[in-house]
């Protein structure tokens, strides 16, 4: 038994809809703390095909809860709040980008999985944070590539891999907050701590950056260095992980330019227990998707999920 009643419900319903609870690192702790898996973006995709769960209560946003609908059209997938949005995605319709991509008919076009399913089906091969370089370097040389839609995480691409992108010029309403000045004095304060960052950190904050990596790489390199202190250049929520997994270390968010807490994404923010539990009891709302769209969608996200194998 639980102590917290929402807690037991969730457990219980949990149980009697044969669900699984899929949670990423950007949600509230006390969510992640109730999943069955919590991960990044590409192991979630993972685990979106792995389960044999009826029923897929996605702790994320709409990209994520999509995708994983595009991978299993036979279960229902419920993300706990239609309007959990993201940035990227919302900058990005497909509409424009299918004039984009018809400008540029001999780019080959690796779409960033925080896009919709339409951008998605405009796509020759998806890509998340912690394979989006293996893909990348995947393409033939000679063939020209158009990245989308991060333009922060397309640039440190092409500075990795030393290929030319064509980029859509969208961006992360959280990366993008990070305050260079403020992340100096906060280095002068901590001089021992690493800076860790995620790529959809705008160029000046990855120079300063120790490493740069995926939500899961981030919380792996802090558990493997020697390194006791960390300023980190990504939404909040990761924090709980990192904690958790190295309890002795010191784990500084890296703070927004305002008195605001623009490091909190508003729409991973949006699964809370009430709106988990709701989800579980209603089963809803359901994600659903057009069949020829999710065909066309699926293609891109397998070659994704076959060159990450
Ligand atoms: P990863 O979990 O793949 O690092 O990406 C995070 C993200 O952008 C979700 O907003
Ligand atoms: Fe989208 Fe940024 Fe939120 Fe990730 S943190 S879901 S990229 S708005």
């Amino acid at each position: 038994m639980h102590d917290d009643p929402l807690v037991e419900a969730i457990h219980r319903l949990r149980k009697e809809r044969n669900a699984v609870l899929l949670a990423h690192y950007y949600v509230d702790g006390e969510v992640q703390d109730l999943a069955d898996f919590v991960g990044d973006s590409l192991q979630l995709s993972q685990a979106a095909v792995k389960t044999t769960a009826d029923v897929i209560v996605f702790a994320g946003v709409h990209f994520m809860a999509e995708t994983a609908k595009i991978l299993n059209p036979s279960r229902k997938v419920i993300l706990p709040d239609l309007s959990a949005g993201c940035s990227l995605a919302e900058g990005c319709p497909s509409d424009k980008f299918a004039a984009f991509t018809a400008r540029h008919p001999e780019h080959y076009v690796i779409s960033y999985i925080n896009c919709s399913a339409g951008v998605k089906a405009l796509s020759d091969c998806i890509c998340t944070s912690s394979n989006a370089e293996k893909i990348v370097r995947s393409v033939p040389a000679e063939r020209p590539i158009l990245f989308a839609p991060d333009r922060n995480l397309g640039g440190w691409l092409a500075k990795k891999t030393g290929r030319e992108l064509l980029l859509w010029r969208g961006s992360c309403l959280v990366h993008e907050t990070f305050s260079e000045r403020k992340l100096i004095a906060l280095k002068a304060r901590h001089p021992e701590a690493l800076v860790l960052a995620h790529p959809e950190c705008e160029p000046a904050l990855l120079a300063m950056a120790d490493y740069i990596g995926s939500t899961s790489g981030i919380l792996q390199y802090s558990q493997k260095s020697p390194a006791t202190t960390f300023i980190v250049a990504t939404e909040t929520g990761i924090l709980h992980q990192m904690q958790k997994a190295s309890p002795g270390k010191t784990f500084l968010p890296a703070p927004p330019e305002g008195n605001c807490h623009c490091n909190d994404c508003p729409f991973m923010k949006k699964n809370t227990l009430e709106a988990v539990h709701h989800a579980l009891e209603t089963l809803t709302p359901e994600i659903t998707l057009d069949e020829a769209l999710r065909v066309k969608a699926l293609a891109p996200i397998q070659r994704m999920l076959e060159l990450s194998a």
